[in-house]
C-alpha cells in the first residue's frame, strides 16, 4: 500500500505495549524523516526521535517513542510542522505501529529548543496493543463535506478525514478560479485568532491534499482570496 492509502485507515492509538521498536526499524524511520517534504521550503525545522520516557504528560499511555518537531517562528511555520509530521504519522502506521499526536505533552525545558528552533509539537508512536488501523474510511467521525467546503468535491475527501486537535476539524475550503482557498476557524473567547494547534491541524489537512495530488500540488498565498467571516485565510492550493 502507498503512504496516501493510509489516510483512509489511520487512527490515533492510545494503548501500547511497553517494548520499543527495534533498532533497524527505528533507523528506517530516521531515514524517512530525512526524506519528508516540507510545505514551505524556506522555513527552518528539525525533526528528532526521542524515547517516549522523555515526554512530560499527564496521559498514562505515552508509548516507547516520540518524534519532536522544532521550527523557527515564521508565517506558515506551524502549518509546515503539521504537514511534515503527518507524513510520519502515516509512515509509522504503514509499518504497523500505533501513533498519536500529542498536544498534551512536552519535553523537559532543555529539550524544548534545538539549534535556535522551538519545539512545535510531538507525535508519539510504538507497538499497539490492538489493531493500529481502522477497517476503512466509513469508520471516521468527521464533519460532512457540506460543513467544510462550499461544494462537494471528491478531491477534498482526504482533507476531510485528517486528524485534528480534539477532532476540531477547523478547515474550510472555498473553490476559486483554478485554486482552492483554504481557511481555518477562528477560536478563543473573542474568535479573533487561530490557535497554535489549529495551525498544525491545517498543515495536516494540507499534507493529505499533497499526498493525494503529489505531482500537481502547489501551495501559495493568493492576494485576491476572499474573506470568510469567522475564519482566517491560510493559503491556497492547486491540486
Ligand atoms: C495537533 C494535535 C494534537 C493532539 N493532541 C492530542 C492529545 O494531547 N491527546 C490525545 O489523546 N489525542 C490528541 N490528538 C489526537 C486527536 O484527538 C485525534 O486526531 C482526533 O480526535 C481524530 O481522531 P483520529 O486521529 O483517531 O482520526 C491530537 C491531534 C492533533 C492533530
Amino acid at each position: 500500500m502507498e503512504l496516501k492509502e493510509y489516510i483512509y485507515r489511520r487512527k490515533s492509538t492510545r494503548s501500547y505495549k511497553k517494548e520499543p521498536v527495534d533498532k533497524e526499524t527505528l533507523q528506517k524511520i530516521e531515514d524517512f524523516i530525512g526524506e519528508m517534504k516540507p510545505l514551505l521550503p524556506d522555513v527552518r525545522y528539525r525533526c528528532r526521535l526521542l524515547p517516549g520516557g522523555q515526554v512530560r504528560s499527564v496521559l498514562p499511555w505515552v508509548p516507547a517513542h516520540a518524534a519532536a518537531i522544532y521550527t523557527e517562528d515564521k508565517k506558515g511555520a506551524l502549518e509546515n510542522a503539521g504537514f511534515l509530521l503527518q507524513q510520519l504519522d502515516l509512515y509509522v502506521q504503514s509499518l504497523g505501529f500505533g501513533a498519536c499526536w500529542l498536544g498534551m505533552g512536552s519535553l523537559p525545558q532543555e529539550k524544548r529548543r534545538e539549534d535556535g528552533l522551538d519545539l512545535a509539537m510531538l507525535l508519539v508512536f510504538g507497538i499497539p496493543k490492538g489493531e493500529a488501523l481502522r477497517p476503512g474510511a466509513a469508520d471516521f467521525r468527521r464533519k460532512p463535506m457540506a460543513l467544510i467546503a462550499d461544494r462537494m468535491d471528491k478531491k477534498l475527501e482526504c482533507a476531510r478525514l485528517a486528524p485534528s486537535s480534539v477532532n476540531s476539524q477547523p478547515w474550510y475550503f472555498l473553490h476559486g478560479v483554478g485554486a482552492i482557498h483554504v481557511y481555518c476557524a477562528l477560536s478563543g473567547a473573542f474568535r479573533k485568532a487561530v490557535s497554535r494547534f489549529n495551525h498544525i491541524d491545517m498543515g495536516i489537512a494540507l499534507c493529505h491534499l499533497y499526498l493525494e495530488n503529489e505531482q500537481t500540488f502547489r501551495f501559495f498565498y493568493a492576494p485576491d482570496a476572499p474573506e470568510q467571516a469567522g475564519y482566517a485565510y491560510i493559503g491556497s492550493v492547486q491540486l
